[in-house]
């Protein structure tokens, strides 16, 4: 056997243990569209949009992938019709309520990031909660990205540092990447190797713009809720395949 099938029992033999992104991004994209080939409303597919989450979540965690991050609602989804929005809102509330248990069972530390005080109380309610209780948990690190908007972000980081300089804590010349990053909502958490959008859409649409940098990008034509184990296999192994320089030769 090798040391490969050693490690990570469930892994495919076809992916390298040892060459796999140790943080992985996802613009899940295609629920609406997904939902109208079935003539069924569009809420449908947030919801089978859930379990693809779920699906993925747990197939990171058997194939050592330390952290997943997804897009689960941007600061321009605010602009859907208002019944799109409060369900999707809902939805957000009631799977956190409903796995919370599952992700401690499966030991997951689960993090919102975003704008997160524009969001109904109760959810925020429900986000606080979820964190607080797997902050000490010790397997992968999930990430929502829930009102989040990736400009929104990085002025958000600079008005904490200019308040810093302000408040006479920091000089303008010790600003650099290091300080930046640890004024961002994803702080602590290293940049995805790997970003996976579904559905064909050949856009960053204003997703971890700073964090994105050197991220190797995956795009697919299946909509979301179809994304399952295969697909995400097809995924990791063309992130194998690619040479990564980050700009060197
Ligand atoms: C994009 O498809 C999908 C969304 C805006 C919502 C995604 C949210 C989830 C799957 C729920 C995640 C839940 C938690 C708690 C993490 P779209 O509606 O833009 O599809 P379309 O492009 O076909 O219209």
């Amino acid at each position: 056997m090798t040391a490969n099938l050693t490690a990570r029992p469930h892994l495919p033999p076809d992916l390298v243990a040892d060459r796999m992104p140790r943080h992985v991004a996802v613009i899940m994209d295609g629920n609406g569209r997904w939902a109208k080939k079935r003539g069924r409303p569009r809420i449908m597919g947030h919801k089978r949009g859930v379990d693809t989450l779920k699906t993925l979540l747990r197939c990171c965690d058997d194939w050592g992938i330390g952290a997943l991050t997804a897009y689960a609602f941007s600061t321009e989804n605010w602009g859907r019709p208002n019944d799109e929005v409060e369900f999707l809102m809902v939805l957000f509330e009631r799977v956190l309520r409903r796995e919370l248990a599952e992700l401690m069972n499966e030991n997951v530390r689960i993090r919102f990031v975003g704008n997160l005080q524009a969001l109904p109380l109760s959810l925020q309610g429900e986000i606080e909660r979820a964190m607080a209780d797997t902050a000490a948990n010790t397997g992968i690190q999930f990430t929502v990205a829930t009102n989040y908007g990736g400009r929104q972000e990085i002025i958000q980081a600079c008005q904490a540092i200019a308040h810093q300089i302000k408040r006479g804590e920091l000089e303008p010349e010790e600003i650099d990447e290091s300080l930046f990053e640890q004024n961002l909502y994803t702080q602590g958490l290293e940049d995805p190797d790997l970003l996976i959008r579904t559905s064909g859409e050949m856009r960053i649409s204003n997703f971890l713009l700073w964090q994105l940098a050197y991220a190797e990008m995956y795009i697919t034509d299946t909509l979301w809720p179809d994304f399952d184990h295969g697909e995400f296999h097809r995924a990791l192994v063309s992130f194998q395949q690619r040479h990564r320089r980050f700009g060197k030769l």
